[in-house]
This record gives structure tokens, sequence and C-alpha cells, in this order.
């Protein structure tokens, strides 16, 4: 892990609470479905990223792109599962993939008492997912993609290439800290680790607030390459 100089101290206070014991000295960190767990199941997801309702990315998009007949849209990352039953409400037939079983038992209690039966959750990691070559028209990213270290974001492209259908879209939102190797923001050059598979057709910087301070976030349009 990476600290350098010239971080804010709310950037430091991020990095502890989102990185690796002090204890273990360790130059790259990743969270294990384990580490992941523990956050829902302590509350953490609750000031950290999780929202009461669906995020203004996931309202957005799927007003601007609303389902064909049978579209189906991959949830990357689904936490526990709001924006996931967004887009099933919206028409959507929606896969909700995490990597950790408490968010899933999350979304899944939320999609219940929502009147929402419709979704496929599933628990695995989008690097490595085994589900059918080119099924999807359209994958939503909400902070899952920030979360893998920065030198898995090729295996991350490589994976939702073969999942999407060819020019098919994919949205992603990230924030973080500059000069994190591990949880490293979404900008025009992190995410231009995606081009072999995705072209960029829109990314802008956003200022993000959170509970932690300020982070450093980007909304990004991509889409997958013919
Ligand atoms: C910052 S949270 C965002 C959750 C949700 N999208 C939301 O907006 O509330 C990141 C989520 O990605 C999941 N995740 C992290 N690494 C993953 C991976 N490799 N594959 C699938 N999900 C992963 C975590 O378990 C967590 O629920």
């Amino acid at each position: 892990m990476r600290t350098p100089s010239n971080l804010t101290a709310r950037s430091r206070r991020l990095i502890e609470l989102l990185g690796p014991p002090r204890s273990q000295k360790k130059t790259a960190f990743e969270f294990s479905p384990r580490d992941w767990n523990e956050l829902y199941k302590n509350g953490r997801h609750k000031t950290m990223w999780e929202l009461e309702g669906p995020s203004a990315g996931a309202v957005v998009l799927a007003a601007l792109l609303p389902p064909g007949p049978g579209a189906r849209l991959l949830d990357i990352g689904c936490g526990a599962g709001a924006d996931s039953i967004h887009f099933a409400r919206r028409g959507y037939a929606v896969t909700a993939v995490d990597i950790g079983a408490a968010a899933l038992q999350r979304a899944q209690a939320n999609a219940e008492a929502a009147g929402v039966a419709t979704i496929q959750w599933i628990e695995g990691d989008i690097r490595r997912l085994e589900l059918a070559r080119g099924d999807f028209d359209l994958a939503h990213d909400r902070g899952c993609l920030h979360c893998l270290p920065l030198n898995d974001w090729p295996a991350y492209g490589n994976s939702l290439y073969s999942l999407l259908k060819p020019k098919a879209p994919l949205f992603v939102f990230g924030c973080g800290v500059a000069e994190s190797a591990f949880f490293a923001p979404l900008t025009g050059q992190t995410l231009a680790q995606l081009k072999p598979w995705f072209s960029i057709e829109v990314f802008d910087e956003v200022q993000h607030c959170s509970a932690t301070g300020h982070l450093r976030g980007g909304f990004g349009l991509l889409r997958r390459r013919a």
C-alpha cells in the first residue's frame, strides 16, 4: 500500500478505515469476500456507500436507456441491491452479482420487501464469472471496479467483454483516494486500462463527498468493442 506524504489527513483516515491492519506490511491490498461480509455485518456499508434508494446514476441510466423486450442487465457488485431493484422495476431482466454472501442476503431481503421477485442473484467474482457469453445488453457498476486492485482492471475488462453483447454499454461510477493502488479513483487515466475491450464514450470527474471526507470520483459510459 502506498501512502504518499502529500495525502490529506482525511485521505489517510480513509485509507486506515479501508486498508489492511498496520501490522500487515503489504504493498498491494485487496478485500477478501470475508472482509466484505464483515463490512456488511458490522454496518460500515451504511456509512460508506449504501443508499436507501436507487443511486442517481441508476435512475438516469434506466430513464435514458429503457429496456427493449427481454433486455438483460448485469449489476456488478450489487451490494444491498437498491439499484438492481430499480432496474428490475423499470423492466430489465436483472442479474446481480456480488462477491459477498452477506451483501446478497441483504439484497434478497430488500427485493422481497419491495415485492420484486425477478432478479437473479449470483455470488461470484466479476473477474471470473462463469456465465453464458454475450448475454447482456447493459452493465452497471456503482463502486465495484474501484475496489479492485489497479492491476486487476484488465481482468475485469476481459471478463465483461465476454459477458456483454457487442457494442453493449457499460456504466461505471467510482471514487477513491488519489495515489492509492487499492482504492484508486476513476480517472481518464485509470479507466484507460479497459481500452482493449471498451471504448470510452463519456468520462467526467465529479466531486464526491462521504462521511470520511472528499474523494475523487468519476462517471464513465463505455461501450464494448464489436
Ligand atoms: C462500494 S460497494 C457498492 C455496492 C453497491 N453497488 C451500492 O451502490 O451500494 C462494492 C461492492 O462490490 C462488491 N465486490 C467487491 N469486489 C467484487 C468482485 N471482485 N466481484 C463482485 N463483487 C465485488 C462488494 O462486496 C460490495 O458489495
